[in-house]
């Protein structure tokens, strides 16, 4: 018999419910799981979420008090995927009340707020883990195992980039997102934050910054609380309201090891859907991976064989690279978003069960932040900014 991890899940829309569904089919996915996960509650402050969580996931509970979960006997694990700047709130009750912490990514709407975050989470001495899924793609795994193999020689340049559509139409709602006092800041905490975290994982620390940023679509019609997503459009007579953070973000970085970067991130741009790309070069060769096609990496290897013409070599995803056999056999047979979540599920649930620090957890959201409040520094200052380790050892 396996021992049971019991889980609490704030916040049931898009991410709570993806989470959710990954701890229902782990058991039909991972035999070799130390654990068996259990849903225990769900807080959703929209009564149609607590329904289909109770009548469709088969949570024994729905809850509009957020307190409840946190205080539950058998939650052993409280997943927070709620609007961000409700973020610092819930976990700091969670990790006071000793429970394991899986916080959405950013951490907070604001570096300030995932600082105090990580340092409840450290005093309680729970586990925590963050949700930079994109880590978990197989193909990434690949890429960083060839990176720390030396394939690329050394790592020279990396481009980043986070270009989403879910901002681009005049007409789409103004949801939290769109909104300083409920999601802190806009792409920089939004979708910045995988992009450099997935730059942290491949190449290492950033030293400096230059960033820049916009808003580029100020008035949007305003949303009912829990109405639709951030996909969700209004109409052109709906009352409006202001866009109070940036739809875009830039910047141009310094690594530690000397390598240099460019990162662009927007909500509203025309055109592409999902582009969360990276395109990593070293002195021996160079990689691309794009959200869009998650299953394809495009690799050149200068001395793949010397030979003329040369040129990228497309791999397809398949149960030769980590994780991916648990989904599908063979080589080219896809797996998907929710996919790579269960995955991040899985081994943060692993880490639980083992009892040990899991990776990414607070420190990762810490790297993050003490990047972003660098880059926030230099959009105001227009000049290169030092990061600067903020929480546990850095500078406040
Ligand atoms: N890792 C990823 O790929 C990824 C993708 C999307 C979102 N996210 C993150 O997940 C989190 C949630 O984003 P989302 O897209 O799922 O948002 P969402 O709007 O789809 O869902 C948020 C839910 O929180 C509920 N809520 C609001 N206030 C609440 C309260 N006081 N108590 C309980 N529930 C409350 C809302 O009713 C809604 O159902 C954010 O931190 C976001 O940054 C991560």
């Amino acid at each position: 018999m396996r021992p049971t991890i019991g889980v609490g899940v704030i916040g049931f829309g898009w991410m709570g419910q993806a989470h959710s569904r990954s701890y229902l089919r782990i058991p039909t996915l991972f035999p070799e799981r130390t654990y068996d996960p259990r849903l225990v509650i769900c807080a959703d402050s929209v009564a149609a979420r607590r329904e289909e969580a109770v009548g469709s996931f088969g949570f024994p509970a729905a809850t509009e008090d957020w307190r409840q979960v946190v205080a539950h006997p058998d939650v052993d694990v409280v997943v927070v995927a709620a609007p961000n700047m409700l973020h610092e709130q819930l976990c700091v009750a969670a990790a006071d009340a000793g429970k394991h912490l899986f916080c959405e990514k950013p951490v907070g709407g604001t570096p300030e707020q995932t600082v105090r975050i990580a340092a409840a989470a450290r005093r309680a001495g729970v586990v925590t883990g963050v949700g930079y899924n994109y880590r978990w793609v197989p193909l990434v795994l690949h890429a960083r195992e060839l990176i720390g193999a030396g394939r690329l020689g050394d790592i020279t340049n990396y481009r980043g980039r986070f270009f989403s559509m879910y901002g681009s139409d005049p007409l789409g709602l103004l949801s939290w997102r769109f909104l300083q006092d409920q999601a802190g800041y806009g792409v920089s905490s939004d979708i910045l934050s995988h992009t450099v975290d997935l730059a942290h994982l491949l190449v290492g620390p950033i030293a400096s910054v230059v960033g820049t940023r916009e808003t580029f679509i100020r008035q949007r019609p305003r949303a009912q609380p829990g109405e639709g997503s951030h996909y969700a459009t209004g109409r052109p007579d709906d009352p409006v309201g202001e866009v109070t953070n940036e739809d875009y973000a830039g910047a141009l970085v310094v690594f530690a090891n000397g390598a240099r970067g460019a990162f662009e991130c927007s909500r509203s741009m025309v055109g592409p859907e999902s582009q969360m790309a990276f395109e990593i070069y070293g002195t021996k060769g160079s990689i691309a991976w794009n959200l869009e096609q998650l299953n394809e990496l495009q690799i050149y290897l200068a001395d793949d064989d010397g030979g003329w013409p040369r040129g990228y070599t497309t791999v397809y995803g398949g149960d030769r690279y980590p994780f991916h056999g648990h989904f599908v056999p063979g080589d080219a047979n896809s797996i998907g978003f929710e996919d790579v979540v269960t995955i991040e599920d899985f081994a943060f649930l692993t880490s639980v069960a083992a009892g040990e620090q899991h990776e990414p957890g607070m420190e990762a959201a810490l790297d993050y932040v003490s990047f972003q409040d660098a880059w926030l520094r230099s959009c105001d200052s227009g000049a290169w900014e030092s990061v600067t380790r903020l929480g546990h050892g850095g500078s406040r």
